[in-house]
């Protein structure tokens, strides 16, 4: 067992963990955090993203240990985000979820693409969810929402230029909240 001090989704925690206990167990078994989904438990399927010091991790090869003084954020932890609202506004609009086990690492994915890229070309998007394995869904609606997120979150884009009805939607959206 090793003593772990490490934020979670804002707030400081410390607790006992077993050498051997992964971060997607930790924030899922002992936080209650089951938005962290566990697919293949060997970091291929992306399932189990979660943030670590704002970048993406796969949490199912994380030990919990390696989080001593960082900052984990799970999808919880990024309800209140702007990219990530307009990230399930694109994804109901664009049907671009069945079951949703995939979805929350998805989303996170998408978050960070569209940090990294702002209003990303579907070609870049499609590089780079090559980690995040969708069962169900097909990943052109899921490519499509992100690149309506990435153009509605960016108007000035070229992206955004060629597609003025995807801004206008989300400036009307946010207008009205
Ligand atoms: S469960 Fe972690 S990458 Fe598949
Ligand atoms: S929505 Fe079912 S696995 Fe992606």
């Amino acid at each position: 067992m090793i003593d772990l001090s490490f934020t979670l989704n804002g707030a400081p925690v410390s607790q006992r963990v077993e050498d051997r206990t992964s971060l997607a167990d930790l924030v899922r078994e002992g936080h209650g955090l089951t938005g962290t989904h566990v697919g293949c438990e060997h970091g291929a399927c992306g399932a189990c993203t979660v943030l670590v010091d704002g970048e993406p991790a796969r949490s199912c090869i994380v030990l919990a240990a390696m989080c001593e003084g960082r900052a984990v954020t799970t999808a919880e932890g990024l309800v209140d985000d702007p990219v990530m609202a307009e990230l399930r506004r694109q994804f109901h609009d664009k049907h671009a979820l069945q079951c949703g086990f995939c979805t929350p690492a998805m989303m996170i994915s998408a978050r960070d693409i569209i940090a990294r890229h702002g209003a990303a070309a579907p070609a870049t998007i499609r590089k780079e969810l090559a980690g995040q394995i969708c069962r169900c869904t097909g990943y052109a609606p899921i490519v499509a929402a992100i690149a309506a997120a990435g153009a509605a979150l960016n108007p000035s884009s070229d992206a955004a230029a060629a597609a003025p009805h995807v801004a206008a939607t989300a400036a009307g959206a946010s207008d009205a909240s």
